[in-house]
């Protein structure tokens, strides 16, 4: 049957980047955790913002909902559409600007993955603040889109920190520039901040331009075990006051046996109980003696430190490792919570009995980027449609004082607990914006919003 939108769009980015069978559709309609699926009504691939604002116009004329996609690596359900959705896919905006090596600055289109971001900015002496272990999939427009965080929050803060300009078409296909876009300009609503971590739902974000970050040679990294989470966040407390920490990651012996067991990896240790943390520090310099000196402050039960790549990347393994680790036992349910670091001891001893009476047998997996407080809760051996083991965790969350999201989104896997940590006054004035933007309801309107 011919389907007039998709012949519309097929005139506009040619037929070969409209995707209708169900074989050619299936890696854009299932997000990574396998939890949520779509059926899209076909997918969309232009090249250029030309023709995303040409698709946004067809779709807004036919009253179309349409999915902006990235590279699909979001955990909420977010970049999925629902049945009968058009999945815009912006990986074909592919484009790299010259480095800027005097700001420190670049222009890339939304479909530039992380890592050929990080390269190209290498390539010219510079590096980019965000990373995440999904780096070889994830775009730009979809970590805008989700304002991804990621093991480098608490130096350079998350990608909307980054977004110092951006390309964005509208749901009425007008085109919002603000390239290049300036380190300081005052000049009304910040609108590049306001798309961050909007979910799609308030505009294609098509290009950025982003601030880089100076090459930090040096690293040293790492894994410390001790016995209680209390002497882990003293450890955070002193490891601050390093001028060159970048990443502070936490995860648990249930964790490393999984990745032990699914990578194939020795265990880091004899003992396998207590808390595990992974410290890295970066500098010009080499900044080896400096964790050193903050580590004879810290009370820890066993370490094991490198300097060299394969050695730090052998450490980060056990880090990294978890979500694939985990997706191999199972479909998990991913609830990304953060916690005032006062609250985190309270949270890990109350959460795993709090799910063994939601769903008993359930298993949690634990880890997360304990400087930012933000833990991963990962949830096994419950169904995917069942909510019982999220009505906890969120529940126990928002009654510390936390929220639950630090750096998924809400997508369509949260959007039933937006009222725990979101009030009727603020829910109101997102759906304000929401409405003055995209008065049909176009973009993405399965997700955000309960
Ligand atoms: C991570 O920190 O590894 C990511 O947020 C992915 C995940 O939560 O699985
Ligand atoms: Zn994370």
């Amino acid at each position: 049957m011919t389907d007039p939108l998709r012949e519309r769009c097929a005139a506009i980015v040619g037929a070969p980047h409209v995707l209708s069978d169900p074989e050619d559709r299936a890696g854009y309609e299932t997000d990574w955790t396998g939890r949520f699926h779509g059926v899209a009504r076909f997918v969309v691939r232009p090249a250029n913002t030309d023709e995303v604002a040409a698709t946004v116009r067809a779709c807004t004329d036919a009253r179309a909902a349409l999915v902006p996609q990235g590279g699909n690596t979001g955990l909420v359900g977010g970049s999925v559409p629902g049945h009968g959705d058009v999945v815009l896919s912006v990986r074909r905006l592919q484009a790299l600007g010259p480095v800027d090596t005097v700001a420190g600055e670049v222009t890339v289109g939304a479909g530039v993955t992380l890592e050929d971001l990080r390269n190209h900015a290498l390539a010219a002496g510079w590096d980019f603040g965000v990373d995440l272990a999904s780096r070889g999939s994830a775009t730009v427009g979809g970590m805008i889109a989700t304002n991804a965080g990621g093991i480098r929050v608490l130096r350079h803060g998350p990608m909307r920190s980054q977004l110092l300009g951006i390309e964005a078409v509208l749901a009425d296909a007008r085109v919002i520039r603000r390239m290049p876009g300036l380190k300081k300009d005052n000049t009304g609503y910040d609108i590049p901040g306001l798309l961050a971590g909007s979910e799609g739902t308030l505009a294609v974000v098509t290009a950025a331009h982003l601030r880089l970050t100076p090459i930090k040679p040096s690293r040293v990294t790492a894994l410390l075990r001790l016995a209680t989470l209390r002497a882990a966040l003293r450890a955070v407390q002193s490891l601050r006051a390093l001028s060159s920490l970048d990443a502070v990651e936490v995860f648990f012996p249930e964790g490393v046996a999984l990745v032990c067991r699914h990578a194939g990896l020795e265990p880091p240790f004899a003992t396998p109980d207590g808390v595990y943390l992974l410290v890295e520090c970066a500098g010009q310099h080499d900044p080896t003696e400096e964790l050193a000196a903050a580590l004879e402050t810290i009370s820890f039960e066993d370490s094991a430190i490198a300097t060299e790549r394969p050695g730090r990347e052998r450490l980060w393994a056990y880090r990294e490792r978890h979500t694939e680790a985990i997706n191999a036992e199972g479909v998990p349910h991913k609830l990304d919570v953060s916690l005032p670091l006062a609250r985190m001891e309270e949270f890990t001893a109350r959460v795993r009995p709090a799910l063994e009476d939601a769903v008993p047998g359930a298993r949690p997996i634990l880890f997360g980027h304990l400087a930012d407080g933000n833990l991963h809760v990962n949830v096994l051996g419950a169904e995917p449609d069942d909510e019982r083991p999220d009505d906890a965790v969120f529940r126990l969350v928002a009654s510390l004082g936390g929220s639950i999201s630090a750096e998924h989104g809400i997508g369509r896997a949260k959007r039933r607990w937006l009222t725990l940590t979101r009030s009727p006054e603020d829910i109101a004035a997102m759906r304000a914006i929401k409405q003055a933007l995209d008065p049909h309801g176009i973009l993405n309107p399965g997700v955000l919003f309960p």
